[in-house]
């Protein structure tokens, strides 16, 4: 999921290897602004995954 849904506009590497002090929250946030869709289904399953990989 996060490979089909992160994977458009960049290389996932960008999420796995993220180390910024910006909450997932927010950055789906901004990916969101820059054309990112989601439902709110994915969204909350999406953010999961995400803070497996860092917790914030
Ligand atoms: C509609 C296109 C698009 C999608 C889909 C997208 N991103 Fe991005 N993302 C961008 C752009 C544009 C940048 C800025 C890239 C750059 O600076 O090289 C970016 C940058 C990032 C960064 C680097 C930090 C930052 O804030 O600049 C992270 C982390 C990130 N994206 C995470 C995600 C995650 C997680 C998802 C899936 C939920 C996602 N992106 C889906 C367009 C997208």
């Amino acid at each position: 999921m996060i490979e089909s849904k992160c994977g458009l506009c960049h290389s996932v590497s960008i999420v796995y290897s993220y180390d910024g002090n910006k909450s997932w929250e927010h950055t789906i946030y901004a990916m969101k602004q820059r054309g990112l869709s989601l439902t709110n289904d994915e969204e909350a399953n999406i953010l999961k995954k995400l803070k497996k990989i860092k917790k914030n």
